[in-house]
């Protein structure tokens, strides 16, 4: 007998490969560290922490996210952080996550560079051991800030070169196009780091092409607006970019007005290889399972694009080959179980 959806789509192995570290302090947690570091919140209670996640774009939830990760002071915050999110993943279905951390907003407010990078670190240590999720970590720049001080960061980072897979780039996104970072995306790529950007999430179709012209990036994270542009499209298609779409998160910060408007059928139908995934699954209102539910809801997506769905979520993965392989073969083996 086939399982209803919900069950099928927590059984699919899939991967994240869109998640903000700083995104998944649930309120809940929020409160805890607050108390264990002594930093007062704005907030009475997580009742009225949630109450102030009504956003209207992008910037209006950056203010507020900034704001909550201030409560994080120690590695052992971190690394909690870290756990809370990696157990969520499991629960999920999910296999493997590539995840994104801040760190200059974290050095903005005094705190030295490793103790966010090695609370994590020894999350993703202790995830792989405890249940079984692997995971990678990328650095990303905030673009509302310098390239002089996306330079500091890189070189803030040198210790730990060998334990990151890639810079991104994330926050604001008009009015900071990727031109802006080019040159210290081009000094990472010679670090041996892959890159990544959010681009085309509020930003113009041009913010893209500069992504991929300038920046050079190895995946694009969101790319809804890319759909403005047919020539942007066949590029994209043409280089097999994977797109790393985050159905809530776009609904939340008024990307999409209605899920049912939601583009990401339409990217599959183009031949764009997208995956689904949470962003900052705390501020959006869910997980991996919630985001997955939702998009294959709104949009009555098929068991076959669900496992084109989770298929991507490997292929576009900076995982080595045989452990991509090793997924896709676990994928039809759960295909066939369920069939
Ligand atoms: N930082 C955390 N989430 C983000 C998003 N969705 N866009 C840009 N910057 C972010
Ligand atoms: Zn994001």
């Amino acid at each position: 007998m086939s399982a209803d959806l919900a069950d099928f789509i927590r059984g699919l192995p899939k991967a994240e490969l869109h998640l903000h570290i700083e995104g998944s302090l649930e309120p809940e947690l929020m409160f805890e560290l607050a108390q264990r570091n002594g930093v007062e919140l704005p907030f009475k209670s997580v009742e009225e922490v949630r109450a102030a996640y009504a956003f209207s774009n992008l910037q209006d939830f950056l203010d507020i996210y900034y704001q909550g990760a201030q409560v994080l002071l120690t590695e052992q915050d971190f690394h909690d952080l870290g756990m809370a999110y990696f157990r969520r993943l499991a629960a999920d279905g999910g296999r493997h996550a590539e995840i994104f951390f801040d760190p200059q907003t974290h050095t903005d407010r005094g705190l030295p560079f490793s103790v966010a990078i090695e609370g994590l670190l020894s999350a993703m240590k202790a995830a792989e051991a405890e249940l079984g999720v692997t995971s990678k970590l990328i650095l990303c720049f905030l673009r509302h800030l310098s390239e002089d001080a996306a330079f500091d960061t890189l070189k803030a980072a040198e210790p730990w070169l060998d334990k990151l897979a890639g810079v991104g780039l994330d926050s604001s996104e008009v009015g900071h196009p990727p031109e802006k970072f080019e040159r210290v995306f081009t000094a990472a790529h010679e670090r041996g780091l892959l890159r990544v950007a959010h681009a085309g999430e509020e930003g113009p179709p041009e913010y893209v092409w500069q992504a991929l012209d300038l920046l050079k990036i190895d995946r694009i994270d969101h790319g809804n607006r890319s759909l403005e542009d047919d020539a942007l499209v066949r590029r994209i298609v043409d280089q097999g970019l994977t797109l790393t779409v985050c159905p809530l998160s776009n609904l939340k910060l008024c990307v999409v007005n209605d899920m049912v408007d939601h583009p990401l059928k339409r990217m599959l139908n183009l031949g764009l290889r997208a995956t689904i995934n949470s962003d900052d699954p705390a501020y959006f209102g869910g997980y991996l399972q919630d985001n997955w539910m939702a998009a294959a809801t709104s949009l009555g997506l098929t068991r076959d694009e669900l496992a084109t769905l989770a298929r991507n979520s490997f292929t576009g993965s900076f995982l080595p080959l045989a452990d991509k392989a090793a997924h896709l073969a676990e994928i039809d083996r759960y295909l066939a179980a369920s069939a």
